[in-house]
Parts: structure tokens; C-alpha cells; sequence
């Protein structure tokens, strides 16, 4: 059985790793924020965040205006094509999503790809469980970024972790 409101937070390692690849600054909109620790990553690297939760009566798809244009979340993954689609409807122009990494891999994740096609989608080389199931993960965690609601093009990448991240898994290897 699911979560209520899907909260799933996101493994650190991946919150550290899309934000050293971001490379973005300034005002950011993290609207489903679970546990803060995205917003406090954020903080930490000097953004200026807006932040609610539905948990704390902040519904995301309640919105009629962004309260900034640059999002960045882990979002609902039950609800994730009608967030994507109301980001942009609500004036969203730049978003960084945690996304599964079979987001794109069916028919209606193609159509919404040629709606909005991110500027990036990013695989992981490493799989965490963040489900909390135990045992190996069978499934990874992906990220798609749009620097437009609409990119011509989209770069496919595939991250490592971050060389803290690395130098500690390896340590726990020797
Ligand atoms: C997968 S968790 C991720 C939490 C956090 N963003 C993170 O990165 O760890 C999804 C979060 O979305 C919140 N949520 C679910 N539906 C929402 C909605 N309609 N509006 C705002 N937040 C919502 C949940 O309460 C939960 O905290």
C-alpha cells in the first residue's frame, strides 16, 4: 500500500547530486517539500525559497498563479503528469523534477514528451530504496529537467554520485 500523499523523501543522495548539477540560483518554488530537507539543501546553498506542503494545507493543485517560475521537487508520483501539466499551465518556466525512470517509457509519457519535452532526463548509476521495501531496489530514481516548458531538444545523461557520496559507498565496500 502506498504512503498517504505518496511521501517518499528523497534519498539525500540524489537531492545533493541534482543540485550540484543544477547549477541554478536565486528564488525557487518547492511546493510538496515533505520533510524540508530539499528546502534546507536549498537554504544552505543560498537559494531563496517558497515553500508549503499539502500535509500542511498548501495544495499544489490549488494554485491558479506560480509564486515563483523556477520549481524544483520531488513531486507525487501518482499524480506526476497532472503536476507536470499544471506547472506550466500556472506559469511555471524553468523545473527541476525527481522523477521514476520510466516516466517517459509508455504511451502517455510520450504524448506529454511532446508537450513538454524536458531540456534533460537523467538515469542514476546507483539505486536506492527509497520505497523502504529492503532488499535490492527494483526500481531507480531519475530527474527531469526543463530550462523551457518546451525544449527542442533533450540531452539524455546518466549521473554517478556525488564524489562524497562515491568516497563514502566506497568506504563501506572495504
Ligand atoms: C515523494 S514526497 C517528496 C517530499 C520532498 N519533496 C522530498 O524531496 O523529499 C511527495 C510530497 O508531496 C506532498 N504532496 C502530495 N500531494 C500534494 C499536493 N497536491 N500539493 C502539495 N504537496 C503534495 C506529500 O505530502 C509529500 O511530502
Amino acid at each position: 500500500m502506498r504512503k498517504p500523499n505518496d511521501f517518499y523523501p528523497t534519498p539525500m543522495s540524489v537531492v545533493f547530486k541534482m543540485l550540484d548539477e543544477l547549477r541554478w540560483s536565486g528564488c525557487v518554488w518547492e511546493p510538496c517539500a515533505g520533510d524540508d530537507r530539499l528546502v534546507n539543501e536549498l537554504r544552505a546553498r543560498n537559494f531563496v525559497v517558497v515553500s508549503g506542503d499539502i500535509s500542511t494545507g498548501e495544495d499544489f493543485f490549488k494554485f491558479e498563479a506560480a509564486p515563483v517560475t523556477t520549481l524544483i521537487t520531488n513531486p507525487p508520483f501518482a499524480r506526476i503528469r497532472p503536476f507536470i501539466d499544471h506547472a506550466f499551465k500556472i506559469g511555471v518556466s524553468r523545473m527541476a523534477l525527481v522523477c521514476g525512470e520510466r516516466l517517459w517509457a509508455c504511451e502517455k509519457g510520450r504524448k506529454q514528451f511532446e508537450r513538454h519535452r524536458p531540456s534533460r532526463f537523467i538515469n542514476m548509476s546507483w539505486r536506492e530504496d527509497y520505497l523502504g521495501k529492503g532488499g535490492s531496489p527494483d526500481r531507480a530514481l531519475a530527474v527531469s529537467i526543463w530550462e523551457t516548458p518546451h525544449s527542442e531538444h533533450c540531452r539524455f545523461e546518466v549521473w554517478s554520485k556525488s564524489g562524497q557520496e562515491q568516497r563514502q559507498a566506497e568506504l563501506s565496500f572495504s
